[in-house]
């Protein structure tokens, strides 16, 4: 079985996770690709599919690199920056599980937290007065929350997403 890690990462959350995974793989025949380097022409029969979450979705250098991906054995997994709610998760999953092509068989999808630059927690700062009190206090503790990961249990929690997926293929 021959395994690709393609993703893509702004500032290294996802990157993070995409190495872990990597290393995860027993197999020889395991490379890593960032999605700009990536041409549809690779030797795979597994590929996890790494993105960051961009307005509840994934980046478009994602949904273009999947669309190229036909006839393949597809894992994603991806970093988000708001944690806490599996049901939020659940919905980042679907929306990035509808850019699948049709031929592909669906390994499913590993998501975590992901921290986010401090530009978010100014502009978060500047919404005051224009948010309930509550909402945005939730978004900076969110924010706060946010700074540590990923980390060491998401790295090992992504590790066993692989092993399990290995075990099947
Ligand atoms: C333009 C932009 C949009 C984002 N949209 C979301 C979002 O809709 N939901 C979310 O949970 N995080 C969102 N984030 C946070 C990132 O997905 C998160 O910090 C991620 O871990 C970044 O991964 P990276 O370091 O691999 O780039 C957004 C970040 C940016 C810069």
């Amino acid at each position: 079985m021959k395994y690709l890690v393609v993703y893509d990462s702004k500032t290294g959350n996802t990157e993070k996770i995409a190495k872990e995974i990597l290393s995860a793989i027993p197999e020889a025949q395991k490379e890593i690709k960032k999605v700009s380097e990536f041409t549809g022409n690779e030797d795979a029969d597994v590929i996890f599919v790494g993105f960051w979450t961009n307005r509840s979705t994934c980046p478009m250098s994602v949904v273009n690199a999947l669309e190229l991906m036909t006839e393949k054995k597809i894992a994603l997994f991806g970093t988000c920056g708001m944690g806490g709610s599996e049901e939020y998760y659940d919905s980042i999953k679907k929306n990035v599980e509808a850019w699948l092509p049709e031929e592909c068989e669906y390994l499913g999808c590993y998501l975590c937290q992901g921290k986010m630059p401090e530009s978010v927690l100014h502009k978060y700062e500047q919404m005051e007065g224009k948010v309930p009190k509550e909402q945005l206090e939730a978004m900076i503790q969110n924010y706060h929350a946010a700074k540590t990961h990923p980390d060491s249990k998401d790295l090992l929690d992504a590790g066993k997403f692989v092993k399990d997926i290995v075990m099947k293929y």
